[in-house]
């Protein structure tokens, strides 16, 4: 098991800083293997995990802390931030696997799902889906992913996470299958089923009040969509922290993809710190905002036409400044370079772009290239052979961008899409790694005025830094707006509840 842990030192009128470290923590899987025929429940048994490792981290830090030792350091101008990787990270045996005992419950019906989306919308959502078929006591099909979608990825949910370890270690809260009994699919092929989009946003009252009582009428209900079909916020303890076990411990990528997401980490880490950074300035994202900021009239006319030609993109007049100064838009490669740099990002540090294809390509990618010359994607640490087997597979490749992301030492987004906000979330998890969150509508406003000449660069590089102080994925609380869902913090971005043990104060260390 893989612990990550961050801890938070009060920089007073300063920044507050993070201290980051990676360890790998091996025992806490086998302290609680003795106590686990105690605990029915996987949720209090993944509870008293998370504790074991707060409590062996508290003992790591303060050993850390009189290591003194100082790591390399990547924020100029920013205080320092011890970064140590001790040895145990060396040693990577995988932490044993004791698959939990079976849940016995009477069994309600079956319950199929269809997911939208890319990758990471589908994620947040099957743990939506596991967590609302736990809680009404049916059985999951395991959920089908999106073949129709932009990306069109013919990826199944095997091709991308590892099936088994999904069902097994679910098993003492749901029971899911890799498919219907014969005589339910049968049913299913005659169209003896319930099909619905789930109300967006819904507390899970109303999967109690209105979806169980279909699944007892029809046996098998199929949920066809399921992006936010679960509120963030409203919703009880044990139903948040089942959403977040299911993302940080039963969904495992599949171990081709975890082997290149390692290769690729093991290849930056012998070179020292790395940032990643997610550079969503690819075609599809700026042909459905209508953000052309930077491009030429052949590319807005491409992208306009591209927008045009998708049916479900609904919004199709676009003003683009506009958008733009409302912070709507992702950052362009030129922008990041100065936000970057102004942020006191060392020009020398590694940032690998997990990103698909930079739209407008090397022409595009220049200034950024020329002010951090360390510039790598997958596809230049890998070998084409490699990456031969994913490489055609959209979800399969963002799966590996996300792992990456997930190790670096410091997470930039330049939008906040779903790989952004999910990531944000699991750094949290991992012990408030280090994630920049970028005030897009300050920053284009200051980049104007620094572009313009009527502000200086030390001007604009101190407020940059200023603003982005209490940005960077500390501990927070999640933002909750009643009746205003979309305008709230997501819960995948910032699963408090699953986050709150950390600061717990910790009695018997
Ligand atoms: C689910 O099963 C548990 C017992 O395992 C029971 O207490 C609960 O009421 C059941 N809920 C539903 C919706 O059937
Ligand atoms: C979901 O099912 C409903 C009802 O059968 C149908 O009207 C709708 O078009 C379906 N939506 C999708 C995305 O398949």
């Amino acid at each position: 098991m893989v612990v990550r842990c961050a801890k938070q030192s009060d920089g007073k009128a300063n920044h507050r800083e993070e201290l980051e470290m990676g360890i790998k923590l091996l025992g806490a899987g086998k302290v609680e293997k003795s106590k686990r025929s105690i605990w029915r429940s996987s949720i209090k048994l993944w509870i008293i995990r998370v504790i074991t490792s707060v409590l062996l981290w508290t003992s790591v830090i303060q050993l850390i802390a009189l290591g003194e030792m100082w790591g390399p350091k990547l924020l100029k101008g920013w205080p320092d931030c011890p970064d140590v990787t001790p040895a145990v990270e060396k040693s990577n045996a995988p932490a044993e696997f004791v698959p939990p005992p079976k849940r016995i419950y009477k069994n309600n019906g079956y319950l199929m799902v269809s997911c939208n989306g890319g990758l990471n919308q589908m994620r947040a959502a099957i743990c939506d889906m596991v967590t609302i078929a736990r809680h009404l006591n049916v059985t999951l099909i395991v959920p089908e992913l999106d073949k129709t979608s932009f990306w069109s990825d013919r990826s199944v949910f095997q091709d991308i996470f590892d099936v088994d370890h999904f069902i097994t270690s679910l098993r003492d809260d749901v029971r899911i299958l890799k498919e219907l009994p014969p005589r339910l699919k049968k049913r299913v092929e005659l169209g003896m089923f319930y099909s619905l989009p789930p109300i967006s946003w819904s507390n899970i009252l109303y999967y109690e009040n209105q979806i169980l009582p279909l699944v007892q009428k029809y046996k098998v209900v199929h949920l066809n969509r399921t992006d936010a079909r679960l509120a963030n916020n409203g919703l009880p303890s044990e139903i948040q922290k089942l959403r977040c076990q299911v993302n940080f411990n039963a969904l495992r990528f599949t171990s081709l993809i975890e082997l290149l997401g390692r290769r690729i980490v093991r290849i930056l880490r012998e070179k020292g710190p790395f940032l990643v950074l997610h550079l969503r300035y690819e075609m599809d994202m700026l042909a459905f905002s209508g953000c052309t900021h930077g491009c030429n009239l052949v590319e807005e006319e491409e992208l306009r036409k591209m927008r045009y030609a998708i049916p479900w993109w609904k919004e199709k007049v676009i003003n683009s400044e506009m958008k733009r100064h409302d912070g709507l838009c992702p950052l362009t490669p030129e922008e990041t370079a100065l936000v970057l740099t102004a942020l006191g990002i060392d020009e020398n540090v590694q940032i690998y772009i997990a990103a698909g294809e930079i739209y407008g390509g090397e022409r595009r990618m220049a200034s950024l290239l020329s002010a951090f010359p360390n510039l790598v994607r997958k596809e230049t640490l890998l070998e084409p052979s490699e990456l031969r087997y994913i490489q055609d597979h959209s979800s399969q490749m963002a799966a590996l961008d996300y792992l990456v992301s997930l190790e670096s030492d410091i997470f930039v987004p330049t939008y906040d899409g779903n790989m952004a906000k999910v990531v944000e979330g699991h750094r949290r998890f991992l012990g408030f790694k280090k994630t920049i969150l970028l005030d897009r509508k300050l920053l284009v406003g200051l980049i104007d005025k620094y572009t313009h000449g009527s502000l200086s660069w030390d001007d604009f590089s101190s407020i940059v830094k200023e603003a982005h102080a209490n940005r960077m994925g500390s501990p927070r609380q999640r933002v909750v707006i009643p009746g205003k869902p979309k305008e709230e913090d997501y819960f995948y971005a910032n699963p408090e509840e699953c986050l709150q043990l950390l600061d717990e104060p910790l009695r018997s260390s």
